[in-house]
């Protein structure tokens, strides 16, 4: 790297207020991949190629010192027209990518390690997946559609009104604050896994975008996300996309755009080294995630293709994108994996970029013109008879910009040939910094449950947004063990912006949309039922419990009823009405952020919880810990 160039890069990480990056000899911070109960792999690149160091702690097996494998990362690259245009002509060259994957681990244990390069140091705190059969809790967040790139800042999306889509409005917020907030409450929230349901960046074959990426990544208020919290990513449309300035999709230059996706990216080979990573499964706790690469449907221009302008596997001068439909590699792959996840998993997701029912652009049938698009999620479609024969409990998709949630009912086959009823779960995710989009006139989805932009309404004061909107968000999902078995929460959290009168931001806060899924799993009788005995309302135990944070309440229904959740002090004085309207039967939710009716944060004790549902009273108690 040039003196000058090199200065322009660590001047830019000054501006972010990150001084330690400044005197690094690390060109990406180490970040964490492919987690396992007894494995993790620590990634980092640098200007040098002299291998770098990991020590870890507790240390596991005989040495408390790993060298990385160090290699020369050629496809990260800048391209032509970005050497011309930002660099003089004289770009950074190609950084060397490192890799130590340390074996030997304990599942579900906490371990602090130090990576040493050249003369700098970084340090991170991980825990390893807990091991099949445990009963520990185990929390996921996903997101999607971050597109993150230098020019997102200063840049704001539309933001058009549910009940005005001819008035012109933007959010409030640039995208990059919005995704560096959304990335604020995630750390806060300390998951086990992040996972990224595709458009990481705006253009894959931009290395700037990618310097972007991990620039958030790295550097969340100082803390680095990715040294704590391990990454799993899908490759979605944007990561084959080489942007405005390259031929778009065309190859090969496609395929060096997602080849710099697949330098950042370690993902588990599953003992199929065919699908190079675009597509892997991860079994995390009691949860089985499938990764698809769903960016390319064949053949070309059909009414089975997710991507017009993309040629992919077996397709006459096409890449690798691998296809997904029946008669693909992926596809045989799939069924694989599913038949086993049944089995083994008490909740299976599959996350992958393009959703497959939705009401944004992508929700048109695949085509060109008025009504259709090139870039359709309909075409994944034909993978949803083989998600309820195996009856996946979601898919996590993104691709539409909108927080959109479906439902589809099927049949699950069940390993001794039983049929029973089954939902399938289908979300888009996203919506992590980037656009925050309206449905399409005359586009309608049959299956929708829930779309932000229609069910959760402004409500603005002299001015001031005080409540409701579509705003950056993420997925969080708690998997707790219950008596019977597991409970999967899903919970739509978005970051709501304090924003006064004049426009200017004053903070934000997490909060969540009214639609939170309580998935069900007993254990016991895993090819039963995974709705578990319905027979009473029940208030389950509050988890987790003490907190300090927000708690969850879970209950169930045994039929339609009202039901009222107070939270009262150990007095008897009531705190916080958290609801209070008629429910379906079966398993719900609702989380208490531990602040009362005027939004003040409730002070250290105990707090009893109650349920009246019906004829039944309920209550529970819960530890507030500030
Ligand atoms: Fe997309």
């Amino acid at each position: 790297m040039t003196r000058s160039a090199l200065c322009a890069m660590l001047c830019f990480a000054c501006l972010l207020g990150a001084d330690r990056i400044a005197a690094d000899d690390f060109r990406v911070l180490p970040y964490l991949q492919n987690p396992a109960p007894e494995a993790m792999t620590i990634l980092w690149f640098s200007d040098s190629d002299a291998p770098g160091s990991v020590e870890i702690s507790p240390t596991p097996g005989q040495s408390s010192e790993r060298v990385s494998t160090a290699t020369l990362a050629e496809s990260l690259a800048y391209p032509a027209w970005e050497v011309s245009t930002y660099f003089d002509g004289t770009p950074p060259p190609p950084p060397i990518q490192h890799r130590v994957r340390i074996d030997g681990l304990a599942p579900a244990t906490e371990y602090h390690f130090r990576v040493q390069q050249g003369e700098s140091a970084h340090e991170g705190i991980f825990t390893t997946a807990p091991a099949r059969g445990t009963s520990d809790p185990i929390r996921l967040i996903f997101f999607a559609d971050s597109e993150t790139e230098p020019e997102s800042t200063g840049k704001h999306t539309k933001w058009l009104r549910a009940t005005d889509l001819q008035t012109p409005r933007t959010y409030p917020l640039d995208q990059t604050t919005g995704l560096a907030n959304n990335l604020q409450i995630i750390l806060e929230r300390d998951p086990d896994l992040l996972g990224i349901a595709g458009d990481l960046v705006e253009s894959g074959g931009e290395q700037r975008d990618w310097d972007e990426f991990w620039r958030h990544m790295t550097d969340v208020g100082g803390v680095n996300l990715a040294a704590r919290v391990p990454l799993i990513a899908a490759p979605g449309n944007h990561e084959y996309y080489q942007g405005p300035r390259m031929a778009g999709y065309d190859q090969p230059g496609s395929e060096r755009s997602i080849s710099r996706w697949l330098s950042y990216f370690e993902n588990p080979s599953n003992d199929d080294p065919s699908a190079e990573g675009r597509y892997y499964r991860l079994d995390y706790g009691p949860v089985t995630l499938i990764c698809l690469d769903v960016s390319n449907g064949i053949p070309n221009r059909s009414a089975h293709d997710t991507n017009f302008f993309l040629l992919g596997d077996d397709e006459s001068g096409g890449g690798h994108s691998p296809g997904f439909g029946e008669g693909s590699r992926q596809h045989a792959w799939l069924r694989r994996q599913l038949a086993d996840s049944q089995r083994t998993s008490a909740f299976t997701f599959v996350f992958f970029h393009h959703v497959p029912y939705s009401v944004g652009p992508h929700g048109w049938p695949a085509g060109n013109g008025s009504g259709r698009d090139p870039q359709s999620g309909v075409p994944v479609r034909a993978l949803t008879p083989m998600f309820h024969e195996f009856g996946v409990d979601a898919l996590i998709a993104g691709h539409d910009e909108m927080w959109e949630r479906s439902t589809l009912e099927g049949e699950e086959v069940l390993t001794d040939g039983r049929r029973r009823p089954h939902t399938l779960q289908v979300l888009d995710v996203g919506i992590a910094g980037d656009g925050l989009r309206e449905p399409e006139p005359g586009l309608t989805n049959p299956h929708q449950q829930y779309l932000v932009h229609t069910d959760v309404p402004e409500v603005w004061s002299d001015g001031v947004l005080m409540s409701g909107g579509k705003h950056y968000g993420h997925l969080e999902i708690d998997v707790l063990p219950t008596e019977a078995g597991w409970q999967a929460i899903l919970k739509p959290v978005h970051v709501f912006p304090f924003v006064d009168a004049q426009g200017n931001l004053q903070g934000f806060e997490r909060r969540l949309y009214d639609d939170i899924i309580a998935l069900g799993h007993v254990a016991t009788a895993i090819n039963e039922s995974k709705t578990g005995d319905a027979g009473t309302h029940q208030l389950q135990l509050p988890y987790p419990n003490p907190f300090n944070d927000t708690v969850l309440v879970r209950f169930q229904l045994a039929s339609l009823e009202t039901v009222r959740i107070e939270i009262r002090d150990n007095r008897g004085a009531l705190v916080r009405e958290l609801l209070d309207r008629p429910l379906a039967g079966g398993l719900h939710t609702v989380e208490w952020n531990g602040r009362d009716g005027d939004g003040e944060a409730a002070a250290s004790g105990i707090y009893l919880i109650s349920m009246h549902a019906g004829a039944t009273r309920e209550t529970v108690e819960a530890l507030l810990v500030r």
